[in-house]
């Protein structure tokens, strides 16, 4: 037994040797990459990321101290490149955006959830990702499409107070605040998705089937060493079963929103247009046919999945940093009342654009806590050079977000949570990179306006009706993240909150 043992450590010792030296590339062709840490052969930093027990952000930011603001990550087979600094991200991304606005290869079981990047987010820089890109954006998300969900939006803010209010009623004042904050944020996209409102028991099954496609796309070792993938078929039978689960869950409810287009009036609580509607006859540059079933189901969880866990997060640290500093929340109360006159009116979107202060908070809140603290990972679409660094076509190119927005060269004291650094004519414009908590160039996120509205109005919402205050009483607040697919509180918030009168 104890020699069968010691041949499989040596195996395994081996084995990566062999593969090192099989595939190690002639000095002539070898990269002149940003630095990074050594690493091992085969495995590179793999090993060092996952023993380190940070979450991988914290990690990268250890890194950048040593490295600087242009480093290499090796992870298997994968290669990282991480930019940290608003310049190299500037030059990146917008003065030389279209070379590096790709996106890289898949692993497979993200193929099959992207059916092969049939979506906006992982669609290599080309046609597809155009038509795909532009039809979200002109039927969905330009000012004057979001206009027109306005009710949808007011209905589902009004049931996320009281679902407050009846939590807070049974639990003595306390209530959790990102599993409130995500579900309502989730029913605005699931209406504005299908086209008409759904029980809430609906929406939370739908809920519980997109949670569970984000956690079966979580990175996995094999993603990073795909020799080791013949170990991980378990992990991808359940996968194919949880997709299987998604289009037939999603498909169901696509042919709901057909039927009532077929016949008007089908749905009691239907909305004129839907974003499933522009998907079912959608051209596509350079092909001829229209989605398939699986491609709709697709693009319609993109929809569900992009707005709805980087919304609540946002939610959910703006209150911690409302909690933690009441002077900051007493200003906010004050400006919403100056606004609302006094009165019991609820606040509503179109008081929120005359709230400097709540804009300010907001985006503070991001510069402080980017609900993703790396964007989705870039690529470029031909090799070329970066701070005189080579950047190789079949590199993962990631911007460290948080890296930016909290570097003392920029921001003065970064720790310090302070909206005043917004407010009195700073504009941070689209193309300002001090901070990009929705990436920037043309990849940046599509559904910036949307999400800054939906965090506007809740906080404000949120302020308005009710006093937060720490739970237990008194307690300091600690602001450690852990990641869920976005960077949540490690200690998920659960807060006390007081109607005010
Ligand atoms: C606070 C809320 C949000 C944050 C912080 C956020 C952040 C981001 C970031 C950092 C990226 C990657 C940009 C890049 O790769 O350079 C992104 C991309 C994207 N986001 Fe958002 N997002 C939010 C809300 C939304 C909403 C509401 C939607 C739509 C319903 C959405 C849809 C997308 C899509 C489709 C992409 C891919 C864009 C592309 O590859 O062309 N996001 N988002």
């Amino acid at each position: 037994m104890a020699s069968l043992s010691s041949y499989y450590t040596l195996l395994a010792f081996l084995i990566p040797i062999v593969i090192f030296l099989l595939t190690r590339k002639p000095k002539s062709k070898r990269l002149h990459l940003p630095p990074g840490p050594p690493g091992w052969p085969v495995v590179g930093n793999l090993f060092q990321v996952v023993r380190s027990g940070k979450p991988f952000y914290e990690y990268v930011r250890g890194l950048r101290a040593i490295y600087g603001p242009i480093l290499t990550l090796r992870m298997g087979t994968r290669t990282l490149i991480i930019l940290s600094d608003a310049k190299l991200v500037h030059e990146a991304l917008i003065e030389r955006g279209a070379l590096f606005a790709s996106r890289p290869r898949e692993n497979p079981t993200r193929n099959v959830f992207s059916c092969n990047k049939f979506t906006v987010n992982a669609a290599i820089y080309g046609p597809v990702w155009r038509s795909l890109r532009r039809n979200m954006v002109q039927n969905m998300l330009s000012s004057s499409r979001l206009k027109e969900f306005r009710g949808v939006r007011e209905r589902a803010m009004d049931k996320f107070i009281d679902n407050l209010g009846s939590e807070a009623k049974d639990n003595v004042g306390v209530v959790w605040v990102l599993k409130n904050a995500r579900f309502a944020v989730f029913d605005i996209l699931v209406t504005m998705c299908f086209g008409f409102e759904m029980d809430e028991e609906t929406v939370e099954k739908m809920d519980q089937v997109m949670k569970k496609v984000l956690i079966t796309l979580d990175p996995r070792i094999d993603d990073f060493l795909p020799i080791l993938s013949p170990f991980f078929s378990k992990q991808w039978k359940k996968a194919m079963e949880v997709r299987k689960e998604q289009v037939d869950f999603i498909y169901r409810i696509i042919k709901q929103r057909k039927r009532e287009l077929e016949n008007p009036g089908s749905e009691k609580k239907a909305t004129s247009f839907s974003y499933v509607d522009t998907l079912f006859d959608l051209k596509i540059e350079g092909r001829d046919s229209v989605p398939t079933k699986e491609e709709l189901v697709t693009l319609c969880s993109e929809f569900l999945n992009g707005g709805t866990d980087t919304t609540g997060t946002a939610v959910e640290w703006g209150i911690a940093q409302l909690i933690a500093n009441p002077d900051i929340q007493e200003n906010l109360y004050e400006e919403i009342q100056k606004v609302v006159g006094w009165s019991n009116r609820k606040v509503d979107e179109k008081d929120v654009e005359k709230m400097p202060y709540l804009e300010a908070v907001v985006k503070e809140l991001l510069r402080k806590h980017p609900p993703t603290p790396l964007t989705l990972t870039h690529a470029v679409t031909e090799r070329t050079t970066l701070a005189g660094y080579d950047i190789p076509t079949d590199a993962n190119v990631e911007v460290f977000l948080l890296g930016v927005s909290d570097d003392p060269n920029v921001w003065p004291d970064p720790e310090r949570f302070d909206p005043s650094r917004f407010l009195g004519g700073d504009d941070q414009g689209r193309n300002d990179i001090r901070m990009l908590p929705f990436g920037v160039g043309r990849r940046i996120c599509p559904g910036l306006n949307m999400a800054t509205v939906h965090i506007h109005l809740m906080l404000a919402r949120m302020v308005q009706e009710f006093e937060w205050c720490a739970y237990p009483p008194g307690s300091e607040m600690d602001f450690s993240g852990k990641t869920e697919f976005t960077v949540v509180m490690k200690n998920t918030l659960r807060a006390v909150i007081k109607r005010r009168v």
